[in-house]
């Protein structure tokens, strides 16, 4: 009977150690296996920011996509020819996510100097913190030991990933679903403080004549998004940001005050509701947003990773074929 509960308590004790140690995020992963990933992807990530400065927004919106999704696992990474169920097109994500080349790029890089180790999902965690410090916006210490899904959910995907249309106890129902409470809604939001949108997701907003929106403003941006509803014009883009557009700054929030949101959604965030005050204290305080967009992040980076055994590491972020040096 003693030594019964003796060996229960040892074997607990044992796995359960077991499974701790490896079932947890954290900064050190891959300091033993792959002590180059993070200077890789860093210096690759320097370079596509240099070709193209809206890729630093591009990578940190599909880290985000990915996140809401089934959780930080590359689901959004694999295309049609991996699975039919592919989140590439989505609805928020069709002809709009982008960033794919890249990531995969980096992660062909990583593989060549260690094979079958480093996630698709760490890399977007990765690409997506130094994509900010690259805009000039803040850094932060990215957890890692996410691995790869083996499946995608468009399904989840549209009914997951935020929506310009919806309302703002919407938005706080769904972040709060993900583990986000309002004032990380209202952070990373700031995101839109760099990056574009397409004339298709603010038509609405600069045409309807009851928005909330500064009239300069709005006709300046009538001016490159015609309102027809034959799809002309669709893709023609503006920024998030009209003051600092490719810098990380906190413009976006004194914006939202002045009436000059781009999307409906951002508008939404200081439209005489709970989120009023955050919005203002971000606008006064740019410190703050950024201390509280880098938790924020932290915190997304956190949602459901698959950790220990489960998923896989992908060899080709896209696909779910396996590189056979990694098997
Ligand atoms: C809260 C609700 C949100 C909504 C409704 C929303 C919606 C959108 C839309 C409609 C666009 C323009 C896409 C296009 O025209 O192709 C966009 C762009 C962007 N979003 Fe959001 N977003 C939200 C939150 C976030 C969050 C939490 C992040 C990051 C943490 C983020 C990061 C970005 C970035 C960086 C861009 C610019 C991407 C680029 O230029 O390629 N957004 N968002
Ligand atoms: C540089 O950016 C352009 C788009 O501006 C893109 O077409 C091209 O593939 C990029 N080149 C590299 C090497 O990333
Ligand atoms: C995605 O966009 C492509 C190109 O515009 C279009 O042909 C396709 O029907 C779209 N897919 C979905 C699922 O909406
Ligand atoms: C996809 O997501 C939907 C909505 O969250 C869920 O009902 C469904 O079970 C998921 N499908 C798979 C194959 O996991
Ligand atoms: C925009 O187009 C819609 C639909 O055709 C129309 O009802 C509306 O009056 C137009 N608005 C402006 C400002 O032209
Ligand atoms: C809406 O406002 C614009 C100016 O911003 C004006 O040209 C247009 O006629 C207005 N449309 C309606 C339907 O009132």
């Amino acid at each position: 009977m003693a030594s019964n509960s003796l060996f229960f308590f040892f074997f607990t004790f044992l796995f359960g150690t077991i499974l701790l140690s490896n079932a947890q995020l954290s900064p050190t992963f891959y300091d033993a296996t792959c002590p180059d990933a993070l200077a890789v992807i860093k210096t690759l990530i320097q370079q596509a920011v240099a070709n193209e400065t809206r890729m630093a927004a591009s990578l940190i919106r599909l880290h985000f996509h990915d996140c809401f999704v089934q959780g930080c696992d590359a689901s959004v990474l694999l295309d049609e020819l991996a699975t039919p169920t592919s989140e590439r097109t989505a609805l928020q994500n069709n002809n709009s996510a982008r960033g794919y080349e890249v990531i995969d790029a980096m992660k062909a890089e990583v593989e060549r100097i260690c094979p079958g180790i480093v996630s698709c999902a760490d890399i977007l965690a990765v690409a997506a913190r130094d994509a900010s410090v690259e805009a000039n916006g803040p850094t932060w210490t990215v957890q890692l030991g996410r691995r790869d899904s083996t499946t995608a959910n468009r399904t989840e995907a549209e009914a997951n990933l935020p929506r310009f249309t919806s309302s703002l106890d919407e938005h706080i129902a769904n972040f709060d679903g993900k583990g986000l409470n309002v004032r990380d809604l209202v952070a990373l939001s700031g995101s839109h403080t760099i990056g574009q949108a397409q004339c298709v997701t603010f038509r609405g907003r600069i045409y309807d004549n009851n928005s909330d929106i500064e009239a300069g403003f709005r006709s300046t941006r009538q001016g490159n998004c015609p309102n027809t509803t034959d799809g002309e014009g669709n893709g023609n883009l503006a920024p998030l940001d009209l003051v600092t557009p490719d810098l990380f700054d906190n413009n976006y929030f004194v914006n939202l005050i002045e009436k000059k949101g781009l999307l409906q959604s951002d508008q939404i965030l200081f439209s005489g509701q709970q989120t009023d005050s955050i919005v203002t204290e971000y606008s006064n305080n740019p410190e703050t947003f950024r201390v509280d967009f880098a938790n924020a992040m932290v915190k997304m980076g956190d949602i459901r990773p698959l950790l220990g055994d489960a998923g896989i590491i992908r060899s080709v972020c896209s696909t779910l074929e396996m590189n056979p040096q990694a098997m």
